[in-house]
């Protein structure tokens, strides 16, 4: 999924993509008053960021733990920056943990835009090659989320390197 995402990403040269594994990650499971290194690597690359894009399955209604690590191990790195989303899983395409990640994106003072891109029934999407069997609906949603989320990044940077945020 990931990859299928970036390579539509990359297709728009305002983009530049950095794409955290959270599998790869090894943040510690439980948080720490002093942060390791591997909590420190990652939080520098939230840092270098100016949008987000987090790509969410749904696991019994909900996303997953090592998401909401990677969100409580970060603070400011997160702030005043807009977000969306791809989620995918069964009938409701990873929704709900969708509208979970939009009320903890609230509290670290980040900006959720509306438009998110949804895949559901994802086990029969892709084909042996790993491209997508029907790809026109999928790839309008990541062009129109793109450049809504392209229009919040340029704004909020902007507005950061204006008047510091504070929080
Ligand atoms: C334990 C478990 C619970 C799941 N719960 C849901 C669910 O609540 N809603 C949904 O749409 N899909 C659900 N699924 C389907 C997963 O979202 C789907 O298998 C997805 O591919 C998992 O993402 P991953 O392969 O990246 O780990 C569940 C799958 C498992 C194994």
């Amino acid at each position: 999924m990931a990859r299928w995402f970036v390579g539509r990403a990359a297709m728009n040269e305002a983009i530049d993509i950095d794409l955290i594994d959270l599998a790869e990650a090894n943040l510690p499971a439980t948080l720490k008053d002093v942060p390791p290194p591997e909590v420190e690597a990652t939080n520098s690359r939230l840092a270098d960021a100016d949008a987000f894009v987090m790509i969410t399955p749904e696991y019994n209604h909900g996303y997953p733990a090592s998401l909401k690590l990677a969100l409580d191990s970060a603070r400011d790195e997160w702030m005043a920056k807009p977000v969306s989303f791809v989620s995918y899983g069964g009938m409701a395409g990873g929704l709900r943990s969708v509208e979970q990640l939009r009320q903890v994106c609230a509290e670290l003072h980040m900006v959720s835009i509306r438009d998110c891109v949804s895949l559901h029934n994802c086990h029969g999407l892709f084909d042996e090659a790993g491209l997508l069997k029907e790809p026109s609906a999928p790839d309008a949603a990541v062009r129109t989320m793109l450049d809504r989320l392209l229009w919040w990044a340029v704004a909020l940077r902007d507005a950061r390197a204006e008047r510091p945020y504070g929080a």
